[in-house]
Parts: C-alpha cells; sequence; structure tokens
C-alpha cells in the first residue's frame, strides 16, 4: 500500500493482509480511495496496529466509540508536540511547532482560554451581518452558465475575508493567509511547492515576520476584539514571541483552523448536492433545513481526517492493550461512517434526527473552539444560495483532491450555474 493505489480499491481493501493496510497513506485521501479500507478495518480489526506505516509504527482506532474514548482521556493520551504531537507524521524537535492544540493542561486550557472569547456567541451575532453582506457580494458576481472554480470563487474567498476579519489583517493581503495554510497543511511530496520541511520552514518564516510585525503594532495599542490582539494581551500568551516556535505555532493553528476546514466543508455541500439531487431538491422545497443540512454536510465531509495521540501509559481500547508510548491515530473520517452509531452512515441525509452526532470536531478538552463560527459561515453561504432562482450549482468536472492524510482538501471544483 506504500506506492499509489493500483488495484480497484474495492478488491484491495479486502484481499490484502490485514496488517499491510496503511490508512496513513494520503493517496487514499487524494483519490478519493479510503472508503473499503475502512469499512473491512471496522468490522474485522476496528483497533488496527499496522507496523510499517509510511510515517511510522501507529494504531488506527477506526470505530465512533472507541475514538470518543481516546479523544475524551488526555490522561492516557497525550497531544503533546514534544510526545509527538497531533498528526502522524514525527518532524525532528527543532521543526516542531506548538501550539495549544499540541499541549497538554494545564498550558493548554490557559492558552484557549485567551482566544475562545472571538467565538462567544455575542460575538458571532455581530459578525452574522458582515458574513452575509459579504457572502452576497460573491455569490452576486458569480456568472450563469460558464464554468468556474467554486473553491477559488467561493470557498477560499468566503473564509479567507472571515480569517482577514478574526485577525484584522490587512485586507487586501488576504490572500497571504490563504498560502500560508496551504503551505502549513500539505504533506511534503517531491515535485511540490513544500518538497521538504526545511522549505515548509523557509516559507513560514516569511509568515512569522508579517505577524511578528502585526503583533507589535497591536501590543502598544489599547486590547481591540481581534485574534492577535487578544494574544497580544492575553496573560498566558503576551511573552509568546519569545518563543518563535510556539508563537508560528499558534497562529498557524488559528489560520488554518479557521480557513482550510470551513473552506472544504463548503467545497463538501456542492458535491454532495450533486451527489444526491433528491437531498437539493428536499433543501430547495424547505430552506428551513439549512439548519440540519449544515451538520450533516460537516460529517459527510468530515475536513479533518484524522489526529493523532501517544499513549502516556499502557491503556485498553476496544479489547487491544495499547502500550506507553506508542501513537494511535483518531480517523475521525472512518468514525463518522461508523454504522454501529450513525444510521445510513454512508448516506447524505439532510434531515437526520441528530445531525450533530458526528465526530468532525473533536471531542473532549480540544474539541473545535471554532465550531459554532463554522456552522455560521456555512448556514449563511447556503440561506444565500437558496434565495436565487438556481436550479443546481452544477459540477461539472472531477473534484481535485490534496496529498494529505490530516485535511480532506479540495483545491479545485469547476461547477456551471446554468443560465
Ligand atoms: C467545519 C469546520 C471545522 C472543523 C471540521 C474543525 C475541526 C477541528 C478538530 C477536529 C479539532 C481537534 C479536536 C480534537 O482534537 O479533539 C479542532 C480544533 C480546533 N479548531 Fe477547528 N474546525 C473547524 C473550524 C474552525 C474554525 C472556523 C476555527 C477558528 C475560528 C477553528 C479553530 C480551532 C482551534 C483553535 C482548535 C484547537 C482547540 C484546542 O486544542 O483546544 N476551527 N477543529
Amino acid at each position: 500500500m506504500n506506492a499509489p493505489v493500483q488495484l480497484d480499491p474495492r478488491e484491495d481493501a479486502w484481499a490484502i493482509p490485514l496488517d499491510r493496510i496503511d490508512v496513513s497513506n494520503p493517496h487514499l485521501y487524494q483519490d478519493d480511495t479510503w472508503r473499503p479500507y475502512f469499512a473491512r478495518l471496522r468490522r474485522q480489526d476496528p483497533v488496527h496496529w499496522c507496523e510499517q506505516g509510511i510515517y511510522g509504527a501507529y494504531w488506527s482506532v477506526t470505530r465512533y466509540r472507541d475514538i470518543m474514548a481516546v479523544d475524551t482521556n488526555q490522561k492516557a493520551f497525550s497531544s503533546d508536540a514534544l510526545m509527538g504531537g497531533i498528526v502522524l507524521r514525527d518532524l525532528p524537535m527543532d521543526m516542531r511547532r506548538p501550539s495549544f492544540i499540541s499541549m497538554d493542561p494545564p498550558k493548554h486550557d490557559e492558552q484557549r482560554k485567551t482566544v475562545s472569547p472571538i467565538v462567544a456567541p455575542g460575538n458571532l451575532q455581530r459578525m452574522s451581518a458582515t458574513i452575509r453582506e459579504r457572502t452576497n457580494r460573491v455569490l452576486d458576481n458569480l456568472p450563469r452558465g460558464e464554468t468556474f472554480d467554486w473553491v477559488d470563487r467561493v470557498s477560499v474567498e468566503l473564509t479567507t475575508q472571515m480569517l482577514a476579519t478574526l485577525f484584522d489583517f490587512p485586507f487586501e493581503e488576504r490572500r497571504k493567509l490563504t498560502y500560508w495554510s496551504n503551505v502549513a497543511s500539505a504533506n511534503t511530496r517531491a515535485g511540490t511547492e513544500v518538497d521538504s520541511e526545511a522549505k515548509r520552514n523557509e516559507i513560514l518564516d516569511q509568515a512569522l515576520d508579517y505577524f511578528r510585525q502585526l503583533w507589535e503594532e497591536r501590543a502598544k495599542q489599547p486590547p481591540r476584539p481581534d485574534l492577535i490582539s487578544m494574544l497580544a494581551h492575553g496573560e498566558a500568551t503576551r511573552d509568546l514571541p519569545s518563543r518563535p516556535h510556539e508563537f508560528m505555532g499558534n497562529i498557524l493553528l488559528l489560520v488554518v483552523g479557521g480557513n482550510d476546514t470551513t473552506r472544504n466543508s463548503m467545497s463538501g455541500s456542492v458535491l454532495a448536492m450533486n451527489a444526491y439531487p433528491d437531498q437539493y431538491r428536499k433543501l430547495r422545497g424547505n430552506p428551513a433545513l439549512v439548519a440540519s443540512m449544515v451538520p450533516e454536510v460537516i460529517r459527510w465531509q468530515t475536513p479533518v481526517i484524522h489526529m493523532r495521540r501517544t499513549a502516556m501509559e499502557d491503556t485498553e481500547v476496544g479489547g487491544k492493550t495499547i502500550r506507553k508510548g506508542d501513537k494511535v491515530a483518531m480517523w475521525y473520517i472512518s468514525g463518522n461512517r461508523d454504522e454501529d452509531a450513525i444510521e445510513n452512515a454512508e448516506e447524505f441525509i439532510i434531515d437526520r434526527q441528530r445531525p450533530r452526532q458526528h465526530l468532525s470536531f473533536g471531542f473532549g478538552i480540544h474539541r473545535c473552539v471554532g465550531n459554532r463560527l463554522a456552522e455560521m459561515q456555512l448556514t449563511i453561504l447556503w440561506e444565500e444560495i437558496l434565495k436565487r432562482d438556481w436550479p443546481m450549482i452544477e459540477v461539472v468536472g472531477p473534484p481535485v483532491r490534496v496529498y494529505s492524510n490530516i485535511l480532506r482538501s479540495i483545491s479545485a471544483l469547476p461547477v456551471r450555474i446554468p443560465g
């Protein structure tokens, strides 16, 4: 399974020896062939040891309830960057950029508390009018009757505008955020711009300089409700620039967290409507269903494929003993397809009874800070789409997917709105 998958994935997944299944292979997500591998693991070996993964040996936790058990047990399972952090790929110590997503309590809790007011209900309420106005401007400018890239024109544009607002980042330069986000989250690969960790560092050093300058300005001014000012004035974070790796780690956490994930849900929502035209018709017939469609699309798309933990003590999960020091991957993408937890889990169904029963935002102390903001952006997008006389947003070519086992990213999606 280390080379690009050659066989029909449905045959390969059920034919190869169980111990050769390596779901950390980013090709599975780039080629969108991951489903049968996880279906087999859930059925035959739900807590699975892979000795020769392309990022080293690791456990895969693939069932909904086992993922919950790991995600909510931070005593036994560490997120700490010094232990290995939150993704399977291990980085050399001097290249690790700790941020509060890759910290354990108490440091995690102190830093999280500094930024979480940005998404407090009152603040979300205040932001909603701006989001709606921008969404309308973007939708009004879309062509009718001709092919365009939904990712670039809508998903990237809206999420990057949002991010620029959260940081109070110079608006005209906002695509820098998109670029740094892409660079930070790519799996390194020969022949691409990010072909090594050294190259990634070189590019992100530019981001570091840029944010350092913004930080210095904000630190001198009175506190304001933007993320840089909050961090620059926060008791637990104001000295971050003296720890450049941690400084950059936290900035990148907010850039990637607030950008790629929501962006891919926006692109995924258009794919879902095309794959399930009956659901689109149902939605047009009853726009109030946007409320349950949005969490369903976040489940169906599962923008974060896996999060990793490192075992701090011997612990039993799903009948297997995970040994102290082992790497453990929680495959959200698989837990969200677990039929024991979610009925007809493979299907996109916009009026589920419990649409928020999914793993896409994680659980426990690291549960996504921005979940309500992400839902609000998607809700506004679809409310405004449904006010238009668009019979469909037709996908007219295959989505281009990214080589990553962390983010389920779509980098291009050709669409056409009938004229
Ligand atoms: C659909 C969109 C999104 C998805 C699917 C998503 C998913 C996730 C996941 C899986 C985690 C880790 C949970 C865990 O380890 O248990 C996480 C954490 C986080 N997310 Fe999101 N996210 C989304 C949107 C956002 C937005 C819009 C923001 C920023 C405003 C954001 C900021 C964060 C932060 C700061 C953390 C770290 C929380 C911590 O460690 O305490 N996310 N997110």
